[in-house]
């Protein structure tokens, strides 16, 4: 009798724990439902509950145990390797061209992380802008490279044109001030929106005269690379030859400083599709005489990535949630699109 009344109550017991476990199981299914759902009704989601305190109040001072948060400061500061400078090695001059949007940021972030890893790099930013971006410039400081900011904006005359040629008076900017500062090395044009594999700068530091090698990702042939033979450039592959005396990608060819202030009339035409042939044919180098890297260019080490354009962030609409949170300092940090002109 009394064995039979515990039984029923151990029962019960065990019904009323699978109930709650059902009920439980349910409404994390719903919530996880609601995340994948895509229909996002809302931009805030905000947490019921008080968040708990950690269960160990991180130190306040970096502990010697705390080896990780460590690096993780010196990281914050970008400074983990970066700037490096080796006496006797060939300082590398290489322009980036930038513009401001969405993924400047990002795209300067992966090309100054790639450039940490190279030594006697001097960085030259050159922005298509009339006003410094203060995102760029902030970077750049933090990342601990040796850079030079510069901003400058496409004459007039070519803003009227359809097909602008963009890139062109930034690019001749880091140009003309690689002819005042620098004396010796090797001068890069690299793009942000580019991957380089770091062995091509190693390789592109002793070029003597005019470098090439294949970059990847051009056009639908997926690569565009001088052609070699024993040795020597013979011809290029590439999926717009046109009118080009030498049909390479911007990232595909390296030149010697010296070389360059021996040739102080050379100059990029702001001719869209012909920037780099015109740059190279004014520095009068025979294809005879181009220096075949990247192994006989039998490595692609350069890839023209891309990255997909991103529309301008919707401006976040505060709610009590949101009022006196991060989200106002990330807001400051969120591509709002181009300064929309006024007329005065
Ligand atoms: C903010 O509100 C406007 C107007 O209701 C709406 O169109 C927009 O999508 C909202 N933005 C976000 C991020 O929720
Ligand atoms: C970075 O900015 C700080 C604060 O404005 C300034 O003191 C420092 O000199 C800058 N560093 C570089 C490398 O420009
Ligand atoms: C490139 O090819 C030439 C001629 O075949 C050869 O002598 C040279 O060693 C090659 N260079 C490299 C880096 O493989």
């Amino acid at each position: 009798m009394v064995r039979g009344g515990n039984q029923r109550l151990v029962i019960s017991w065990l019904v009323a724990l699978v109930l709650v476990l059902l009920v439980v199981l349910a409404t994390r299914n719903s919530a996880r439902r609601d995340d994948d759902g895509g229909q996002v009704r809302s931009a805030v989601r905000a947490l019921s509950a008080v968040q708990r305190p950690l269960p160990v109040q991180p130190p306040a001072q970096p502990h010697p145990q705390n080896v990780l948060q460590t690096q993780h400061v010196s990281l914050v500061n970008g400074r983990c390797g970066s700037g490096k400078w080796v006496e006797g090695l060939p300082p590398l001059y290489i322009i980036t061209p930038t513009y401001p949007r969405a993924e400047q940021v990002p795209e300067l972030t992966r090309t100054a992380q790639t450039l940490m890893n190279v030594p006697n790099v001097v960085w030259i930013v050159s922005e298509d802008s009339t006003v410094a971006s203060t995102s760029v410039v902030q970077y750049l400081n933090e990342s601990g490279l040796n850079t030079v900011y510069l901003h400058v904006q496409m004459p007039s005359r070519y803003k009227k044109v359809g097909n602008k040629p963009r890139g062109v008076a930034n690019r001749m900017a880091g140009l003309n001030w690689v002819r005042e500062n620098a004396k010796d090395g090797v001068l890069y044009f690299a793009d942000d929106d580019n991957t380089y594999d770091i062995r091509i700068f190693e390789q592109i530091r002793w070029t003597r005269k005019v470098s090439m090698f294949p970059v990847g990702l051009v056009t639908k042939l997926g690569v565009s690379t001088p052609i070699v033979k024993e040795g020597k450039v013979v011809g290029f592959y590439d999926g717009w030859i046109a009118k080009r005396t030498f049909p390479v990608d911007m990232a595909g060819f390296a030149v010697n400083v010296q070389y360059l202030l021996e040739r102080p009339l050379a100059s990029m035409p702001y001719k869209v599709g012909y920037e780099e042939d015109g740059f190279i044919k004014s520095l009068g180098i025979k294809a005879s005489e181009i220096e075949p890297l990247a192994f006989n260019c039998t490595k692609i080490w350069v890839w023209h990535t891309q990255t997909k354009k991103n529309e301008p962030a919707k401006p976040i609409n505060h709610t009590i949630a949101t009022l006196g949170t991060n989200l106002k300092i990330i807001s400051e940090q969120l591509w709002k699109g181009p300064a929309i002109k006024t007329k005065s």
